[in-house]
């Protein structure tokens, strides 16, 4: 199966307001995909219909295989689904937890052990497999969740912000799993608000206002989404002349980036009429993923009125 989920125009309204506009996801199987975009976006309700737990207002999808309007069901043996206020019994070892999980899944006898073991190794809590889940921190309990939510070797599994509020530390070996559970032909699919997360996927689905506005790899959207030409500028003042440069024609859009402006211009002619307005000479570089989230939704904006 080349992709893992495909979506035709899949649409979720709550009342009159559109959750989730019409997106056409195509996502290949083995890859680890990110989901980012703000608060609101329609991150988790996208994700919420692809794990056969919320049905669509219209369009239509598959996930592995698995038509999401008739076999929600079907979807959900299948698949592995860790959400963004995961469960798991605080008064209950991670052993038990585990147990528990496998028991839900029907797994029983020397291939229940198995795979729970294998959890425990993956989820790097061999020392801890005794200890009541109530006294871990909440790095270990993300790792634990992701073990319960991979307990039935699900072919794709679909993770909601699994490692907000951790360490860099933590959310480093959280994402190292992941990328090795994708190498193995895993497909996973990770909601993330952290630009080094989603450097490490292969493929973005960047939402914004409940619309897809790009699904590509990091390099690919730094390549083809910015429409122009992105230039540092260093200069004393950034937040002072910020409103100065965003009047000029041959700027497209402007921030602020630390001590140092980035400043998106038309073409190559703009860079000398930029350094002569300003009398600093900017330098040409490489987007970061921020600068391409940025010119996305402003695009967004000048395109569809709130
Ligand atoms: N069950 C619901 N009823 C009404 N509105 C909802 C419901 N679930 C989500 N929404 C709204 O849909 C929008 C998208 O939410 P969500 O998918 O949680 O965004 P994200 O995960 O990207 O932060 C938000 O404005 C949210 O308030
Ligand atoms: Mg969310």
């Amino acid at each position: 199966m080349p992709y893992a989920v495909i979506t035709q125009d899949l649409t979720r309204r709550f009342g009159n307001f559109t959750a989730v506009d019409r997106i056409n996801l195509a996502i290949p199987t083995g890859i680890v995909c990110g989901f980012l975009g703000p608060n609101g976006a329609g991150k988790t309700t996208a994700m919420r219909m692809l794990c056969g737990i919320l049905e669509p207002t219209s369009g239509s999808g598959k996930v592995l295989g698995f038509d999401i309007a008739t076999q929600s069901e079907l979807i959900k043996q299948h698949i592995g689904y860790m959400s963004q206020k995961f469960s798991l019994y605080d008064d209950l070892t991670v052993w038990e937890n585990l147990n528990f999980y496998a028991g839900l899944y029907n797994l029983s006898g020397s291939t229940k052990h198995q795979r729970i073991k294998e959890m425990i190794e993956l989820a790097q809590l061999k020392e801890r497999q005794d200890q009541l889940v109530g006294t871990l921190s909440l790095g270990f309990k993300q790792r634990l969740a992701l073990g319960c939510a991979l307990i039935s070797h699900p072919k794709l599994v679909f993770l909601d912000e699994p490692t907000s509020g951790v360490s860099p530390a933590s959310r480093r070996a959280f994402f190292n799993i992941i990328q090795d559970l994708a190498s193995q032909g895993t497909t996973v699919i990770v909601t993330t608000h952290f630009m080094e997360e989603a450097e490490r996927c292969q493929q973005i689905a960047f939402f914004s206002r409940g619309k897809l506005l790009a699904l590509a790899s990091p390099d690919e959207l730094k390549q083809t989404s910015l429409e122009g030409i992105l230039l540092e500028l260093i200069v004393p003042d950034p937040l002072g002349i910020i409103d100065d440069l965003l009047d000029l024609p041959f700027v497209k859009n402007c921030s602020i980036h630390g001590s140092s402006l980035h400043v998106l211009v038309k073409d190559q002619a703009s860079t000398q009429q930029l350094a002569a307005y300003t009398g600093v000479q900017p330098q040409l570089i490489v987007p970061t993923l921020d600068d391409v989230f940025i010119a996305l939704a402003k695009r967004q904006e000048s395109e569809v009125p709130a």
